[in-house]
């Protein structure tokens, strides 16, 4: 049961920043960042502009900070770990150039994509560029569970955007197969941070899965608020909105909502979702979107999405429980928190 003082401590709570959770890490992201730095150079002149264009309009950089945080939680972050982290930064990084070709979508970080600037030409080979970077790095860490980790990545990573081609374009797809796709296309790589870090640092087979599982289920949620974003009106976002149904992208919040519908209604969005992705309705594309979206809230497909990320949390908080109280694992937690409620 709800009471007055847990409703009082839900509406005040204040979300952690960024630089809150990076706090106990903060020795070894300055270290990590000098790395990345260094790490972003290419002797040729086209693709040093390139790199230094995408330097210059960092992410958040999550994932390098799961990394630290799963090393540090276990034992002192070392070399192999700062390796890792710029690694999983650069390969993020080189997902999301190559991401913005395959999606055709024209900004990224507030900014014009690669693509864009560019052209596509540029954004696959500075992509293939940076990949190329990733191996080096790894081969550096001379580990070879970390090699296979990411050798492992780098399939999942494609296999999920291959297969969201195949079945997440589906008007028909289900709560299942959009699951597999978005395990495979993200919440892989928040796994795969997390159990680097770990093993970076040397950690015990039970810290090891701990983390495997929660860094899955913190990347589970983070794709699907990625996905409640997109039927959003945030400008802070800095990538457009309503663009994955454009490209015939169909993701949670319309999957429960189709499914919640009646079935007239529902066949009549599917068959607008159809004609839209195929690029038939031309000047009725906009009026079509709006229909669908406001076709999504009306059936509650978001809150039903935001329902699912708070169980991931539940889950993933509880997979924690083998470490004792600590302020990586607090920094952990408010990750989480983050990765909900973040508007960006
Ligand atoms: C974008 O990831 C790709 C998704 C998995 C949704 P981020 O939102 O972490 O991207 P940046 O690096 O902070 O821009
Ligand atoms: C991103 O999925 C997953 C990647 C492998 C890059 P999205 O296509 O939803 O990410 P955004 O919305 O372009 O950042
Ligand atoms: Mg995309
Ligand atoms: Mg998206």
């Amino acid at each position: 049961m709800c009471n007055f003082f847990s409703i009082f401590a839900l509406d005040f709570h204040k979300m952690a920043s960024l630089s809150d959770i990076r706090h106990p890490v903060e020795a070894g992201w300055k270290r990590y960042e000098k790395a990345l730095r260094e790490t972003m150079q290419s002797d040729e002149q086209i693709q040093q502009k390139v790199l230094d264009y995408i330097v210059a309009r960092a992410g958040k950089q999550l994932r390098p900070l799961i990394v630290l945080l799963s090393a540090q939680i276990c034992n002192p972050i070392t070399d192999k770990t700062l390796r890792s982290a710029v690694a999983l930064e650069m390969l993020h990084n080189a997902s999301l150039v190559h991401d913005d070709v395959v999606d055709s979508s024209g900004t990224r970080r507030g900014q014009p994509a690669v693509h864009t600037q560019w052209s596509n030409k540029v954004a696959i080979l500075t992509g293939d560029y940076m990949l190329a970077k990733v191996i080096g790095l790894v081969a550096e860490v001379r580990n070879i569970r970390i090699l296979e980790l990411v050798s492992q990545l780098g399939r999942s990573l494609s296999g999920g955007e291959m297969l969201q081609l195949h079945v997440g374009q589906s008007m028909w797809i289900d709560e299942e197969r959009y699951l597999k796709v978005i395990d495979q296309k993200t919440a892989q790589l928040f796994q795969a941070c997390a159990e680097i870090g770990a093993e970076s640092a040397g950690c015990t087979t039970r810290q090891r899965t701990a983390l495997r599982q929660f860094g899955r289920l913190l990347g589970l949620c983070f794709q699907i608020k990625d996905d409640i974003f997109d039927y959003s009106d945030l400008e802070e976002i800095g990538k457009p909105t309503m663009s994955d149904l454009r490209d015939g992208k169909v993701t949670l919040p319309l999957i429960i909502a189709l499914r919640r519908a009646p079935q007239p209604e529902a066949d009549h969005i599917r068959s607008l979702g159809e004609r839209l992705a195929a690029n038939e309705l031309g000047s009725e594309t906009e009026k079509a979107l709006q229909e669908i979206k406001s076709f999504v809230l009306r059936f509650k497909g978001d809150e039903y999405a935001v329902q699912q990320m708070i169980e991931y949390k539940k889950q993933a908080t509880e997979a924690l429980q083998v470490f004792r109280d600590s302020a990586e694992k607090k920094s952990l937690i408010d990750l989480l928190d983050y990765s909900i409620n973040r508007v960006q």
